[in-house]
């Protein structure tokens, strides 16, 4: 296992200190919410009684190949808690998602739970967001103009960048579980992520957008000098 990899794997270890046997739990997407999910399974084998809304089909194909018990978010509405990666977490804890895709279900399985638990190595935390490229998950119908205007809207809360459609390793486009597909946008440095966030929503033909804000309550991270755990 890589450094950065032992890294996740701790994050997701000092997760796991929250979960109690009879919790309703939202699933992650990536590679740090995967090793969250290796080690519930562990616990659910020693007898750990939990059900998990996986935030994507990997995640599910996941859970389900390791025994974790797994229901839709119909059959549970409410969750007691959401345990997923990031991109980037910056101030007050307001995060960028979406880097592997899943984006529009992780928000709406994390808006569900009454506790979100972000888990990372300590490369992700940022002091602006921005670095990483926001993912916004858009309909196939007239993406060009979509893309005017997110640009519009963008430059109104003082972003501009360049939009990529996202394309598989095999390059064909990627298209997500809910059958969209996704913009990765450039910007660089996201001055402020709250009047963004509004801005994007507003855009008809865009489903959902990567900024998480007031979702994140918690976020642990792993790095060279041990485990820290931030709370909101
Ligand atoms: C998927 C996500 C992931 O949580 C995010 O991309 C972080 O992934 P990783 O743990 O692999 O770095 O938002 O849509």
């Amino acid at each position: 296992m890589t450094d950065a990899e032992a890294l996740k794997r701790q994050a997701a270890a000092r997760a796991l200190e929250y979960v109690r046997s009879g919790m309703k739990l939202g699933l992650g997407t990536g590679s740090t919410a995967k090793h969250f999910v290796e080690l519930l399974a562990e616990r659910v084998q020693q007898g750990l009684e939990v059900v998990g809304v996986p935030t994507s089909e990997v995640t599910r194909a996941q859970a389900e190949s390791l025994g974790v018990p797994v229901a839709t978010l119909e059959e549970h509405p409410v969750l007691d808690l959401c345990i997923d990666g990031a991109d980037e977490v910056g101030p007050d804890l307001t995060l960028v998602k979406g880097g592997g895709g899943a984006l529009l279900r992780e928000k709406i399985v994390a808006s569900a739970a009454q506790q979100m638990i972000v888990i990372a190595d300590g490369s992700k935390m940022v002091a602006q967001l921005g670095a990483f490229p926001l993912p916004i998950e858009v309909v196939d119908f007239g993406v060009a103009a979509t893309r005017r205007a997110i640009d519009r809207a963008a430059k109104a809360a003082g972003c501009h960048g360049l939009l990529t459609l996202r394309r598989r390793p095999d390059g064909h486009v990627f298209v997500t579980d809910q059958g969209h597909v996704i913009l990765d946008a450039a910007y660089g440095v996201i001055p402020d992520p709250a009047a963004l966030a509004l801005n994007l929503s507003q855009v008809p033909g865009v489903v959902e957008h990567g900024l998480f804000i007031n979702l994140a309550s918690r976020v642990i991270l792993a790095g060279a000098n041990g485990v820290t755990v931030l709370d909101r």
